[in-house]
């Protein structure tokens, strides 16, 4: 949804290849072609230059039987330069058409970028809806740390052996760069953008996405339609889409937050004590961190070995089998800290994982647990009698610079990063770091922040000086001694 500077600084050698190759057509030509991506520090290709997405709207229609997706994807941009042609971020699928402002425009793909050609450059300011057509078997991407996101199936209840290789329930997950697996986008955090996600799916199954149902519709040959619809900014690694055979529940936090968890049938039983927390755990954020940032919450749980993480994704996080106390929390918490204020790049994930994790650690100092400062010198000393992960190589590098995209779900980014939290508590002091971290979670909802902003904001909202924090905790090589 942001003017991106990055956007900006991506264009000029491309614009100076473009002069040499158009200069001769004669043609009033005004665009040239967008970046093919954003230059992330860690994902130089995630994410395209030359617009700034409004709103997708993804209609799907997923088949168990043989795994195989139908979609069309428009997505409404508003271009940021002239564009002669723009691309968007794609894994797999076969692209069927596509046009821009109804008129077919010429595409062609290499490996990750399918590039758009409109019949007509696109003028700087114009606000323009571009419809892809595509489908297919999703695969999973494959993560620079070995994990799988993007399209992943399982077998989803007693009789899931009449899906595709006995794999009859789907889920779209995007962390980091999984989104492209299954729909079309600008694949990067840095554009949030609005959401409507309508999947078509047979009967005897439910398909769940993030926001609100809209509506439930029988349509042609015995399917429905679910359309949901999220009306904050989000980013596209926060989109998801399950299909399965879904047991539904829906509910309200004290606060009228509206309820939605879908459950795999075989963790029915074992979900339903601790899904009954959301509402609480909700009500607790929206106390410590400022009111909750979305219109609905809730959950989406998987078969246990359906997926080797769980993952935040916005207002329904997907959970591999029921979630722990703790887990709930967490993703929870990134509610707050990942999803309304989002990372400007793969580096800041600390702003992510750091925050969720301390706020497992304040969710059980408010509980009757060991308090964040017993918890934080237990890593110290790296007893693992207080928290698991204190024995482990939480100091391995500094959470704000990890070595590579292979480490930005590292331990040093969640435990290491969280302890940079606590260090700013002893530094200012209670009253004022509660009010760092609301103000932060408010003040940058619905956007994007560095690691550079939130060090800014933090000697401003509290007037304390904290460079030596920064120096030790959030960069420095060495393992911090306190
Ligand atoms: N963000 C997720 C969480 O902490 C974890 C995602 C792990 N992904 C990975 N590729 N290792 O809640
Ligand atoms: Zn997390």
């Amino acid at each position: 949804m942001e003017l991106r500077a990055l956007t900006r600084l991506a264009v000029p050698a491309v614009a100076a290849l473009l002069v040499l190759t158009s200069g001769c057509t004669g043609a009033t030509v005004q665009g040239r072609p967008g970046a093919s991506g954003l230059r992330d520090p860690y994902f130089p290709r995630a994410g395209n230059g030359g617009y700034d997405v409004r709103h997708y709207d993804l209609d799907l229609g997923y088949d168990p039987s043989d795994g195989r997706l139908a979609g069309t994807a428009v997505i409404t941009a508003r271009a940021e330069q002239g564009l002669s042609s723009f691309n968007l971020d794609l894994s797999g699928l076969k692209v069927e058409g596509v046009r821009v402002q109804g008129e077919g425009a010429r595409f062609n793909r290499s490996g990750n970028e399918l590039t758009v050609r409109p019949a007509k450059d696109l003028k700087k300011g114009e606000v323009f809806r571009t419809e892809v057509r595509y489908g297919g078997r999703p695969k999973p991407v494959v993560d620079p740390d070995g994990s799988e996101e993007g399209w992943i199936t399982f077998s989803d209840g007693p009789d899931g052996a009449d899906g595709a290789d006995g794999r009859d329930g789907a889920v779209g997950v995007g962390e980091p760069v999984g989104s492209m697996g299954w729909f079309p986008g600008n694949h990067h955090p840095s554009d949030k953008a609005t959401y409507d996600i309508t999947l078509t799916v047979p009967e005897g199954y439910e398909a769940v996405s993030n926001g609100e149902l809209r509506s439930r519709t029988p349509v042609r040959e015995g399917r429905t339609a679910f359309a949901w619809h999220s009306p904050e900014p989000m980013a596209g690694y926060l989109a998801t889409a399950a299909v399965g055979r879904f047991e539904v529940t829906t509910g309200r936090t004290p606060s009228g937050v509206a309820v939605y968890n879908a459950v795999t049938p075989g963790e029915a039983a074992g979900s339903r004590a601790i899904l009954a927390k959301l509402p609480e755990v909700v009500e607790w954020g929206s106390g410590r961190f400022g009111p909750y940032p979305f219109t609905t919450a809730g959950s989406i749980v998987l078969p246990a070995e359906s997926l080797g993480y769980a993952l935040e994704t916005q207002t329904k996080p997907v959970y591999p089998g029921a979630p722990d106390e703790e887990l709930l929390v967490h993703e929870t918490a990134h509610q707050w800290f990942g999803n309304a204020v989002s990372p400007k790049s793969w580096k800041d994930m600390w702003l992510n994982e750091g925050f969720a994790t301390y706020a497992e650690w304040l969710w059980w100092e408010d509980h009757g647990g060991v308090s964040a400062q017993r918890r934080f010198e237990a890593f110290l000393a790296g007893d693992a009698s207080v928290d698991p992960h204190a024995k482990g190589p939480w100091a391995a590098f500094p959470p704000a610079s990890p070595p590579g995209p292979e480490e930005i779900s590292d331990d040093p980014v969640y435990y290491r990063g969280a302890m940079v939290l606590q260090r700013i508590r002893q530094e200012v002091g209670d009253a004022k770091f509660f009010d760092l971290l609301r103000g932060w979670a408010t003040d940058h909802r619905h956007g994007n922040a560095s690691t550079a902003d939130f060090t800014a904001y933090a000697q401003q909202r509290t007037g304390h000086d904290l460079k030596k924090v920064w120096d030790v905790w959030l960069y420095g090589e060495d393992r911090p001694k306190a």
